[in-house]
């Protein structure tokens, strides 16, 4: 079995009537720096999708030569985001589907084309990435994909679309960050004093939803509710030391290519 390392960090105690929006400043505290991981995933997504056109060095092209760092048509990163999507009107380069994990990799990826180490692995091969999934890292006794597992942690089906390459890495390190808030684990007590422990799925104004300790799914009436809080604790183990750095690169690669059925 796992040691699991508990990162009890605070206990955010919120009264039943008064429910904090709990979207913290984690999912922004990186905006306009490239993380290393974004940079190599892009690297990779480069590779695949764009270096017919512009050429391993980004240099191909007699128009544009991508280790300018300056684009006509993409005076910001979101500029450069949604033509990389959208493509350009009028020229070769057509709109694709990218993910915004994608999006984001491919940003951080073009605007350091020229200083990436090519013997980084921070991203790994996702097929022996899912061997670990079901193996060594025992992430399938807590998460479910495609259907298959269970509901104690959160379901990974979607994760390679929802986050950021840098993002999940921080998840398999158990970094404080980690945690996405929605998911936090949560304790209630009804006005009859039941203590329910799960996992918040959801909420809105009136009502929240989570997963029982028996994966039974519950809807809560807030306003009924004597104590609800919302947990600092992980079940998440890190595997910082209980994988390889190869492994966990691996592990990366298979996250990120979960993007739905
Ligand atoms: C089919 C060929 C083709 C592919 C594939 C392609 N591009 Fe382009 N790209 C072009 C052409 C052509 C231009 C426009 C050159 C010009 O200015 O006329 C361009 C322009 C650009 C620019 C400059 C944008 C600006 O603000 O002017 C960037 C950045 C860029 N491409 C990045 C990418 C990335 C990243 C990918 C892969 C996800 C990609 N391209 C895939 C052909 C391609
Ligand atoms: C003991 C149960 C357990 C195991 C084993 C486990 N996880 Fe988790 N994991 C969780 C829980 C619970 C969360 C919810 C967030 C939190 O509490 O930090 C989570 C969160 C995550 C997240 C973030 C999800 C999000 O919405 O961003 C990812 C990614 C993840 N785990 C991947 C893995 C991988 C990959 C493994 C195996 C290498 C693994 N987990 C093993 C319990 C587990």
């Amino acid at each position: 079995m796992l040691m699991l390392r508990r990162h009890l960090r605070f206990l955010a105690l919120v009264a039943a009537a008064g429910l904090a929006p709990t979207a913290s400043a984690q999912e922004q505290a990186h905006v306009g720096r490239y993380e290393q991981t974004d940079i190599e995933f892009g690297a990779r997504l480069y590779n695949m999708h764009c270096v017919v056109c512009h050429g391993e060095n980004g240099d191909l092209l007699p128009e544009i030569n991508l280790r300018n760092t300056q684009f006509p048509n993409s005076p910001s990163d979101r500029a450069l985001g949604e033509n990389i999507r959208n493509g350009l009107p009028g020229t070769a380069m057509v709109a694709t589907a990218y993910s915004d994990a994608e999006i984001t990799a491919l940003v951080a990826y073009v605007r350091n084309i020229g200083s990436v180490d090519p013997d980084s692995i921070a991203v790994g091969d996702a097929v022996r990435g899912q061997a670990i999934f079901a193996g060594k890292g025992e992430c399938s006794t807590c998460h479910r994909v495609y259907g298959q597992g269970p509901r104690a942690a959160p379901d990974l089906s979607n994760i390679g679309a929802l986050r950021t390459a840098a993002q999940l890495e921080r998840s398999l390190l158990g970094a404080p960050g980690g945690t996405i808030p929605i998911n936090r684990p949560v304790r209630a007590v009804t006005a009859d004093g039941t203590v329910i422990n799960g996992r918040r799925l959801n909420q809105d104004t009136f009502t929240v939803q989570l997963v029982d300790e028996n994966e039974r799914l519950i809807s809560l009436e807030k306003a009924r509710l004597r104590e609800f809080t919302l947990l600092e604790t992980t079940d998440m183990p890190s595997y910082a030391e209980t994988l390889t750095d190869e492994e966990r690169a691996d592990v990366l690669a298979y996250l990120l290519s979960l993007k739905g059925m």
